[in-house]
């Protein structure tokens, strides 16, 4: 390679190009008008993180998107899904930028856009696609389906496979069925968390009801009552559960959501704390994505008022519509706490399960077991159970017994 092709700043980031696509309409209308300028810089920082979110997620949807995930992996999902935060957190902030421009200003090149639109982004439909936005629950734009703005068959393509590929939410729904000691067999979780809830309820509400004299406040009370009993049953009851679910009130399997319980229950135990933290970055993700939407809507009022649109739409009417629960993702996660019981009430794990909730995964703990037997077995360590036995490397530390 010649001295003259070795790569530089301006080459490997191929700048010459990228600082060539700020082309003003009203300068090649014949008068400059200086804000088009940020304009057209915002919207292309824009698209150039959601281009980066994107391939955050798409890498994250690779992890989750195999039979058994990788759990050594949750770290780097971890940290993938954190970076989205801080674009999401960013991007939410970015619109200040674009706010010191005013409506004043803003009129005297908006003729210039024609039917351009945010609408038209195709990054930002992949975005809600592949995090999982639900379909049929999407407000109608003009009383059209918003993929009828896309007209290039490779747009059309990928909007396709963002909707045939499964999505992020999907993917979790998949890892969280699969949460670790749901099925054990010393331990039924969700038997014990309904008497343990029953017990609550008994507890602060019954009880305190059944002693009250004052009649208008045991009515409240009892009313107060029936209305938290009714709510635990929407979750106990697998039938009426599903019935939410049909109705999109609900979008994880019942199963998911009992592992999606038992880990923010459980957060405290070794193996629960990164998907415990998955958890909560999933619903960081949805709630910037609507502050995004609310910090958008409020821009698009203070600039063009209740005037219609570039892309045809009622404007403000429209985005505003979209910042409701709709359009969020993970609700599920969400909902999560409308369930929660304080931790005296939590039910106590089964030692067993306990051990299992410890740092490794399952087959890693197994290994060591064996690992541990083996070693017993050929006189290198002491008779203890390698069941009870507490590993001193660090690593995992079973207590004996519970
Ligand atoms: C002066 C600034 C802006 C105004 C007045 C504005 C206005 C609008 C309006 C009225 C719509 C509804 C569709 C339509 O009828 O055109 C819309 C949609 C949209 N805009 Fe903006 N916008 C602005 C800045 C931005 C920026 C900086 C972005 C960053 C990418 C953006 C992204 C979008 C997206 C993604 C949609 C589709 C939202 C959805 O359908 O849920 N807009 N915008």
């Amino acid at each position: 390679m010649s001295k003259q092709e070795r790569l530089n700043y301006t080459t490997y980031l191929k700048l010459t190009d990228l600082l060539q696509c700020q082309e003003l309409c009203s300068e090649k209308a014949g008068a400059a008008i200086h804000d088009e300028h940020l304009f057209i810089i915002t919207h292309q920082a824009y698209e150039l993180w959601f281009k980066q979110m994107l391939y955050e997620i798409d890498s994250v949807r690779e992890v989750f998107n195999t039979k058994q995930m990788d759990e050594s992996k949750t770290l780097l999902v971890l940290s993938r899904l954190n970076r989205v935060v801080l674009i999401l957190k960013l991007l939410v902030d970015q619109f200040q930028i674009l706010e010191t421009m005013t409506p004043l200003d803003f009129i005297e090149f908006r003729t210039h856009l024609a039917t351009a639109s945010g609408f038209q982004s195709l990054q930002f439909r992949l975005i809600e696609n592949k995090l999982g936005v639900k379909e049929d629950t999407r407000i109608k734009y003009n009383q059209q389906h918003y993929m009828k703005v896309f007209n290039d068959p490779k747009s059309i393509r990928q909007l396709e496979d963002s909707l045939e590929s499964p999505s992020l939410l999907a993917l979790v729904e998949r890892w969280l069925e699969r949460t670790p000691g749901l099925g054990e067999r010393t331990f039924n979780f969700w038997s014990v968390f309904q008497q343990a809830v029953s017990r609550w309820l008994e507890d602060t509400i019954m009880t305190p009801a059944e002693e009250e004299v004052n009649p208008l406040q045991k009515e409240t009370m009892m009313q107060e009552y029936q209305k938290q009993k009714d709510s635990f049953q929407s979750i106990f009851d697998e039938s009426v559960y599903n019935g939410h679910r049909e109705r999109g009130e609900r979008r994880l399997s019942h199963k998911a959501f009992q592992g999606a319980l038992f880990i923010s229950l459980y957060r405290d135990e070794p193996r629960f704390n990164q998907p415990y933290k998955l958890i909560t970055l999933l619903m960081d993700i949805d709630s910037l994505m609507t502050k995004w939407r609310y910090n958008h809507v409020m821009m698009v009022q203070r600039m063009i008022g209740s005037k219609v649109g570039t892309g045809g739409s009622s404007g403000y009417q429209y985005l505003r519509s979209t910042i409701s629960d709709r359009y969020k993702v993970f609700l599920d996660l969400f909902n999560l706490s409308t369930y929660l019981v304080p931790r005296a009430y939590i039910p106590r794990l089964s030692s067993r399960l306990k051990r299992r909730l410890s740092v490794l995964s399952t087959d890693q703990l197994m290994d060591d077991i064996h690992g541990d037997e083996n070693e017993a077995a050929n006189g290198e360590r002491d008779s203890e159970s390698a069941d009870e036995r507490t590993l001193v490397d660090g690593v995992v530390s079973f207590s004996i017994g519970d």
